[in-house]
C-alpha cells in the first residue's frame, strides 16, 4: 500500500486522484440531473425513480458511502495539493496580472470550497431533512415516504432557496468548466491544435449541467413546475 501512498503524495499522483476522481463525480452529477429532469414529466415518474432508487436498499448505500469516500478524496487531495503550490513558491508573484490564468482556474479552490457547502446544505435540507424540516416531512407524509416531487416543488417555490440553489450553479458551472479542461490536460490532451476545442466543449458541457439546475429551480419558483398534480 506505500505504494499507493507515495503515488498519491507525488505531484503527478496528485493530479491524476484529481482527474480520476473529478470524472467520478462529473459521472454522479449527469446523472443527478437526467434523474432531477423528471421533475419536468410530472409527479409520478420522479417519484417512481426515487422509489427504484430507494428500492436498491444496501445497494444504495454502497454507492452512497463510494460516492462520499471519492468525494473526500477529491477535497482532500486539492488542499494537499494547493499547500503544497504555495509551500514551492513562498514569495507570492509581485505582478499578478501577469499570470497567465483564467478566473475560473484562480477560484478553482474557492469554488470547490463553495460547493460543498452547498453540498451540506443540500443534504441537510432534502436528504437528511435537518434545515427547512417541514420540505423533508412533505416527502415522508406519502405512504411509500418516497414524495421527492412535493418536497422539490415545495422548496422551490420559497424564492429566497430556489435562488439560493440557482446562485450554487453559477459556482458550479466556474468549477465545471476548468475542472474538464483540467481533467483534459492531465491525460494528455494538450496540443496546441486541440486546446481551443477542449476549452469550448467543456464551457458548454458545464453550461447544460448548470443551466439544468438551474432551470429546474427557476420554473418551480415561477410556477411553470409544479401545484397539484
Ligand atoms: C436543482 C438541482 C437539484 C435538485 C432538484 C436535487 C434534488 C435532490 C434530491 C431530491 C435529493 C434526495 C434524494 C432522496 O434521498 O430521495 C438529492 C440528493 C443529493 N444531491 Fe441533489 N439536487 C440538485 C442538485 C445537486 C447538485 C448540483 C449536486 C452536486 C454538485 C447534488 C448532490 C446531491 C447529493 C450528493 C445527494 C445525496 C445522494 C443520496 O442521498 O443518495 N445535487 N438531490
Amino acid at each position: 500500500m506505500s505504494w499507493l501512498s507515495s503515488f498519491w503524495r507525488s505531484s503527478i499522483g496528485g493530479k491524476v486522484t484529481m482527474a480520476v476522481t473529478g470524472l467520478m463525480l462529473f459521472g454522479f452529477v449527469v446523472s443527478h440531473l437526467l434523474g432531477n429532469l423528471q421533475l419536468l414529466q410530472g409527479k409520478d415518474k420522479i417519484n417512481g425513480y426515487a422509489k427504484w432508487l430507494h428500492d436498491l436498499g444496501p445497494m444504495l448505500w454502497v454507492m452512497r458511502i463510494g460516492l462520499l469516500a471519492i468525494f473526500v478524496l477529491h477535497v482532500w487531495t486539492a488542499l494537499r495539493l494547493s499547500r503544497a503550490n504555495k509551500n514551492a513558491r513562498p514569495v507570492a508573484y509581485a505582478k499578478p496580472s501577469t499570470v497567465q490564468a483564467t478566473m475560473a482556474s484562480r477560484s478553482m479552490l474557492l469554488s470547490g470550497l463553495s460547493l460543498l457547502v452547498f453540498i451540506i446544505y443540500h443534504l441537510l435540507h432534502f436528504t437528511l431533512g435537518v434545515v427547512s424540516a417541514e420540505h423533508h416531512d412533505l416527502k415522508l407524509a406519502d405512504a411509500g415516504g418516497h414524495d421527492v416531487y412535493t418536497m422539490v416543488t415545495t422548496a422551490f417555490s420559497v424564492p429566497a432557496i430556489a435562488i439560493a440553489y440557482a446562485a450554487f450553479q453559477v459556482v458550479l458551472f466556474l468549477h465545471l468548466s476548468h475542472g474538464i479542461q483540467s481533467m483534459a490536460q492531465t491525460i494528455g490532451l494538450h496540443h496546441a491544435r486541440y486546446s481551443p476545442m477542449i476549452k469550448t466543449v467543456s464551457f458548454l458541457v458545464a453550461l447544460v449541467i448548470a443551466g439544468g439546475n438551474m432551470l429546474l429551480a427557476l420554473s418551480v419558483m415561477l410556477g411553470l413546475v409544479g401545484g397539484a398534480q
